[in-house]
């Protein structure tokens, strides 16, 4: 098929409007009279509101309401059964809705006033008193605690034990049997969350709100105080950055609403930094891995356990131990994975959940077997690698993971490691080299586009889907403007609105799979359309073609076989009589594809330096290979895959959100505690796409790029502060005084 545009690697459509502030956020969106609304957090970590008092905030010039649990108005939300889209089993959080405290930073009060100083300045004046009672934030201390979490939806639970995995860990020749520890990680978007709700004169309102899914927020919204599908529309034009923190409405969207509508006027909430470590996270997780091989390298039993932390209201849940059981040929395997409530709020995905830390051990784990049996790593896991599906037997739609080892092995020069710890330097420097496999899942959800081509040549095209700074609109118009002939141009693609056609949240790597189905859906529609107009033309160059011998190019339609017979497109459209042509479409999982397992794979290497004496590691390299089949677009796939190893370099090295048990509160809540890292901490990243074909997957056979860069880097590095060291490190963040 010809490709004017997709696989082309086009520069981002919104990169400009970004970069030169064009862009406009939820907390850009201006008026006269906007009021500002500062969120009050708890002190306490569980309890109760003994008392507020908020007489000396309402003194203040400018002041204009407080809410807190005693004024906040009884509404729909008494209905314990609403949940957003990505809630998991439980009772969702409900802000100001009694006196009950959860967690620590949990919102008690928003003080609304006519500038953000002065309710800022107002909100230290609440005083509240507090009837606390003990909270338990420890994760270790609460393992016994450890249940099953109740099934959430588009999370498998662990499979069934196959085999006897425990009596043949014991009889095999050579194991492994260690446990990883790694803590909570918050997001951290650049763009902190932030609600502008636009008042109308009739009450409606419109919300531009920090979002991964206006649809969501607009249900939610709807549900919780009651208004009808047109009273609100919820717009999310552009995201500086989400990474599954925006998956679900944040409270100060709830907050927002409620002042505004409340007030009858225009409100914004925004959050400080520190606020964002009052929303969801990467849970904390503790886990046991035991491998068990022949002399050989065969794997004949295989476990792996995971511990991690939830609230007591909801039972967040993430797949960590599946990909154990899929990922390696083994046939006893044993996987567990419990949830521990603690008194915190609800983790939240961040970016690949679960795979991120389940990859990690499992992927460490591996490494350690190969140096047990004192094989190769990349040939213990060729040894191993899984033709099918063993938690399903089901066949792979695709996977090319072992052209990815081949292809990033070349590049990074694995040939040339010497495997024995310790062996290799640069002066006083240990080097150290490390890889790792990673998997991904590769799915479609619902989705519908609507496709408007005007008699001037110009495309629109539109879905409530969302950019969170993936590429989304560059793909989506891509697509559109390769379906229909048209020039990049001449496509507008439009997206960030509550009231576009029907699309699932940008999450879990499926929006290009998802929404892009959907678009070139749309696309053909109009193109079946614009043929039968072209056959009525007076003499048509196209008579008698069907829609397979006619091919869209620069502006006509051809004959594929002749392409000298054309006809413009805008010709078509005159003689038609038509202004425009409008067609919806939608597009779900296919049938056939659910006898599949669709994933899409990775293998990372990474170099370390390792500083002799003072224990600091550097990342000097990594090299990842991916196969994620069709690429729309090389450049943002590209930086896609980038920033995932950027944020394996973090999780690896410098992220994590401690907690003081004492507060029960993470205390690393602002950028300064908080280690991401910088541009000094990131070297070389190669980046390679491995070819494949998978005509199951979806119908463009693409498979989503947002989260697989990240999974696998962190155990990469690990084995390659290993290598450099012959220190095992079986926590992250790996940091110096572990090597000392
Ligand atoms: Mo991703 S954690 O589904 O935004």
């Amino acid at each position: 098929m010809s490709t004017a545009h997709v696989g082309k690697p086009i520069d981002r459509i919104d990169g400009r409007a970004k970069v030169t502030g064009a862009a406009k956020y939820a907390a850009e969106y201006n008026e006269p009279g906007l009021a500002y609304g500062w969120i009050v957090n708890s002190a306490v970590a569980r309890g109760r509101i003994a008392a507020i008092d908020v007489a000396e905030a309402l003194k203040v010039p400018g002041v204009i309401h407080v809410f807190t649990h005693e004024n906040t108005p009884r509404l729909a939300w008494l209905d314990r059964s609403y949940r957003d889209q990505i809630a998991p089993p439980g009772s969702p959080f409900r802000p100001l809705y009694d006196a009950e405290i959860h967690f620590s930073s949990q919102p008690i009060a928003l003080v609304v006033a006519d500038s953000s100083e002065v309710a800022r300045y107002a909100a230290t004046l609440v005083r509240v008193e507090y009837a606390a009672t003990g909270h338990a934030t420890e994760l270790d201390a609460h393992l016994a605690e450890g249940r099953a979490p109740k099934k959430r939806g588009g999370i498998k639970p662990p499979p069934k034990a196959r085999g006897g995995p425990d009596g043949a860990l014991e009889k095999a020749a050579v194991k492994v049997d260690v446990a990883y520890r790694v803590p909570a990680e918050h997001h951290n978007p650049m763009e902190m969350f932030a609600t502008t709700v636009h008042h109308e004169p009739d009450g409606k309102l419109v919300v531009y709100d920090k979002t991964q899914g206006v649809q969501n927020v607009h249900d939610y919204l709807c549900n919780i105080f009651g208004f009808a599908a047109d009273d609100l529309r919820v717009v999310s034009k552009f995201v500086g950055g989400g990474f599954g923190a925006g998956l679900r409405p944040q409270h100060q969207v709830f907050l927002a609403v409620l002042a505004a509508r409340e007030l009858k006027r225009s409100v914004r909430v925004v959050l400080t930094r520190p606020q964002m470590f009052s929303l969801g996270y990467r849970p904390a997780t503790r886990q046991r891995v035991a491998l068990g091989a022949s002399p050989e390298g065969v794997l004949e039993a295989v476990i792996h356990e995971a511990f991690q932390e939830t609230s007591r209201f909801e039972d967040y849940s993430e797949m960590i131990v599946n990909w154990t059981g899929l990922l390696y040929r083994c046939e006893n395997v044993r996987l567990d994975h419990a949830i521990v409530p603690l008194d915190l709020f609800t983790p939240l995905d961040m970016r690949a959940p679960g795979a991120v830390w389940g990859l990690f051990a499992l992927e460490s784990a591996m490494d350690e077997l190969a140096v047990a049996l004192k094989v190769d790593p990349i040939e213990l896991r060729l040894k191993n690698y899984a033709e099918e599906d063993g938690n399903e037997d089901k066949p792979f739609s695709s996977k090319e993971l072992r052209e990815c080892y081949r292809r990033a092995a070349e590049r990074f020069g694995w040939a040339d490691r010497n495997p024995e710890p310790r062996s290799m330097r640069r002066g006083s420097t240990l080097v150290g080299r490390g890889m790792a496999s990673g998997v991904w899942e590769s799915n479609q959800q619902k989705a519908a586009a609507k496709a408007v081509l005007t008699v001037d040549g110009k495309l629109t095209i539109s879905s409530a889907t969302e950019d969170i700074g993936t590429g989304t609109y560059t793909i989506m118009t891509q697509v559109a403007a390769e379906a229909l002939g048209l020039a990049m141009a001449d496509v507008t693609f439009l997206l960030g609105d509550s009231t576009l056609p029907q699309a699932p949240v940008e999450g879990g790597s499926f929006t290009a799979s998802s929404v892009g189905p959907a678009v070139q859906a749309a696309c053909e529609a109009i193109r079946a359309d614009l043929l039968g107009y072209a056959l009525k033309l007076d003499g048509s160059p196209l008579a008698g073609a069907k829609i397979d011998d006619v091919e869209f190019v620069d502006g006509t339609i051809r004959l594929r076989d002749a392409p000298a017979k054309a006809v413009a497109i805008t010709a078509v459209l005159r003689a038609g009589g038509v202004e425009a042509i409008e067609r919806e479409a939608a597009v779900g999982p296919s049938a056939k594809q659910q006898r599949y397992t669709r994933l899409t794979h990775s293998a990372t290497f990474a170099e370390v330096e390792v500083d002799e004496d003072f224990g600091t590691i550097r990342v000097t390299r990594v090299v990842v290979a991916v196969a994620g089949a069709r690429i729309l677009n090389p450049k943002t796939a590209r930086s896609q895959v980038l920033g995932g190893v950027v944020w394996g370099i973090g999780s690896a090295l410098h992220e994590e959100s401690v907690l003081d048990h004492a507060f029960g509160r993470f205390m690393t809540h602002n950028l300064a505690d908080y280690h991401v890292p910088v541009n000094a901490d990131v070297h070389a990243i190669d980046v390679i796409f491995v070819e494949e074909h998978d005509e199951i997957v979806n119908p463009l056979g693409v498979k989503g790029l947002g989260e697989i860069g990240v999974v696998g880097v962190a155990a990469a590095i690990a084995n390659a502060v290993f290598h450099a060291t012959g220190r095992r490190v079986r926590k992250l963040p790996i940091k110096l005084d572990d090597l000392l």
